[in-house]
């Protein structure tokens, strides 16, 4: 099928997005995030090099650097060290990308990009799970000590980065993105509770997730003074805008969570609270 593709509309350009992204997925089944991040991506780094690509832009993530602590940011240099089946698959694809770059000239650049909020996120991810589960007043699982910390980025600033880098970036480079708003989960989610009139008492401390990467922070300072990026959104208004969008969009959501989702939730989530 992507043979055809790249034939049939004779592409140049590839930015690649595709992959199953959730951590808690990886951990209850891995094999599918090998296929889809790694075998996948393979698949497109051999087409775009037999149809001789102009660009091809990898997505990674900045989950491939692994955990930091309590100081310091992951910089393009920071070795990586992926925890989750979901950070080495695509750690693994974005070397191979790299090594695409390496042994056959193909124009790769690679993007790391720490978390991501916004209209239309699936509902398994922190920040919309979290809306979702207020504005129905079910219980908010908070994992571990909730003092884990994610560095938070808008949907609409990271496009523009992305953007960026496929318009400019240089070839066999790695950009990491990021907006500098560091946020502890607890903080997050006490913030949602509160824009939504909700009581904290929906709040539950659950069972930890396995090998629970505790901080992620990037420097992104590469991507400033060589592209000229840099995020125009403000956390407070972006978070608010996205609670408006998912409060304004139910049927979107009812609709997921309502289907094969809801077998996710059971396996991911039951267990959890009844331990507590
Ligand atoms: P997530 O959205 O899965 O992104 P990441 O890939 O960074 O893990 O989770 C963000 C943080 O929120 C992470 O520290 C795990 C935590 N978390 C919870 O405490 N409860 C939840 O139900 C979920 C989905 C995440």
């Amino acid at each position: 099928m992507v043979d055809y593709l790249f034939k049939r509309f004779n592409l140049k350009f590839v930015i690649n997005f595709a992959a199953e992204s959730h951590v808690d997925r990886s951990i209850l089944g891995s094999e599918i995030f090998y296929r889809t991040n790694v075998i996948g991506t393979t698949v497109l780094l051999e087409a775009a090099r037999r149809y001789q690509a102009e660009k091809f832009v990898q997505i990674s993530t900045d989950e491939v650097y692994g955990s930091l602590g309590p100081t310091g940011l992951f910089t393009e240099q920071t070795p990586l060290s992926p925890n989750s089946p979901y950070s080495s698959s695509k750690a693994s694809a974005d070397i191979t990308a790299l090594s695409f770059h390496h042994t056959f000239g193909l124009p790769v650049v690679v993007t790391r990009c720490s978390n991501n909020y916004g209209p239309l996120q699936f509902p398994e991810k922190l920040i919309p799970l979290m809306i979702i589960n207020s504005i129905k007043g079910k219980k908010l699982p908070v994992y571990g000590d909730g003092l884990n910390v994610r560095d938070w980025i808008y949907v609409i600033d990271h496009n523009k980065a992305v953007e960026l880098v496929f318009e400019k970036g240089n070839i066999g480079e790695v950009y990491n993105i990021g907006a500098s708003r560091e946020m502890k989960n607890i903080e997050i989610i006490k913030l949602i509770l509160k824009k939504l009139g909700k009581s904290e008492e929906l709040i539950e401390y659950v069972k930890d997730r396995p090998g629970h990467d505790r901080r992620y922070a990037i420097d992104s300072s590469k991507i400033k003074n060589e592209l000229g990026w840099k995020p125009s959104f403000n956390f407070e208004n972006a978070i608010g805008d996205t609670i408006d969008w998912y409060l304004q969009n139910r049927n979107w959501w009812e609709r997921i969570i309502s289907g094969e989702y809801q077998k996710y939730y059971y396996a991911q989530y039951s267990e959890r609270f009844n331990q507590n």
